[in-house]
């Protein structure tokens, strides 16, 4: 079966008006591979104004709802939101969101299941810490953190899991497309073990963790590798070529 290829941009905290106009009018000109699904993720604050001026055929995601629909929840948005402004995704669980803001992964469990039955599409980030690769438990790690969504959700049609092992990110120092594959394959086999073979067989599992025009297209090639979710070269003319890799 082929799992259409799935490109992120996540953005993070960057981006100006003017710069936000500059990426939407690059982005815009970029022809997306037909078999290719390209989501852009911007800071909150632009959200609104990237779906109004972005090409339809690219998706826009959030970088992190909570799990309530509305409320005393102060700084927080909600996945009824994003639908109300006709936003399709948002990401979750993003090691930025666990390490710097203490996100438990029975927290990003419950949001993936809040924003999944709001009609928000999620990409589910997960991944080890340097040590954690060292100390060989990288498998332990990531398993239990997507077993923490497993246990809250039963419909995985709308979920990418995207494994961004956290030594990677922002480092310059990518996985090699066999460290990828290698954890790709243990994730796709947890979930036809524990959630079931058709799961894992359809649900798209990306790669994230400075992936670059250098390094995208020998990552594509891995036969677990469905896509990436790219931060830093998201912001940078090379993105196209990144959203090409497959070709
Ligand atoms: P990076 O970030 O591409 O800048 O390493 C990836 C991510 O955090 O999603």
């Amino acid at each position: 079966m082929t799992r259409t290829f799935f490109v992120g941009g996540n953005w993070k905290m960057n981006g100006s008006v003017s710069q936000v106009k500059t990426l939407v009018d690059n982005l815009n000109k970029v022809s997306i591979p037909s078999g290719t699904e390209v989501v852009i993720a911007p800071p909150a604050l632009y959200i609104d104004r990237v779906r109004q001026t972005l090409n339809k055929e690219i998706g826009v995601a959030a970088q992190n709802t909570y799990a309530k629909c509305s409320g005393a929840f102060t700084g927080e948005i909600s996945p009824e939101m994003l639908k109300d402004l006709g936003i399709d995704w948002t990401i979750l669980g993003h090691s930025e969101r666990r390490e710097i803001f203490k996100e438990s992964s029975e927290f990003v469990g419950e949001k993936t299941a809040h924003a999944l039955k709001a009609g928000i599409k999620v990409i589910a980030c997960i991944g080890e810490k340097l040590e954690e690769r060292e100390n060989n438990t990288t498998t332990q790690v990531v398993t239990a953190q997507l077993k923490a969504i497993a246990d809250k959700i039963d419909d995985w049609t709308n979920v990418v899991v995207a494994y961004e092992p956290v030594w990677a990110i922002g480092t310059g120092k990518v996985a090699t497309p066999e460290q990828a594959q290698e954890v790709h394959e243990t994730l796709r086999k947890w979930l036809a073990e524990n959630v079931s073979k058709d799961v894992a067989e359809k649900t798209r599992i990306i790669y994230g963790g400075s992936v670059s025009a250098a390094n995208a297209a020998e990552l594509a090639k891995k036969q677990d590798v469905d896509g990436f979710l790219v931060g830093g070269a998201s912001l940078k003319p090379e993105f196209d070529q990144i959203i090409n890799a497959r070709q």
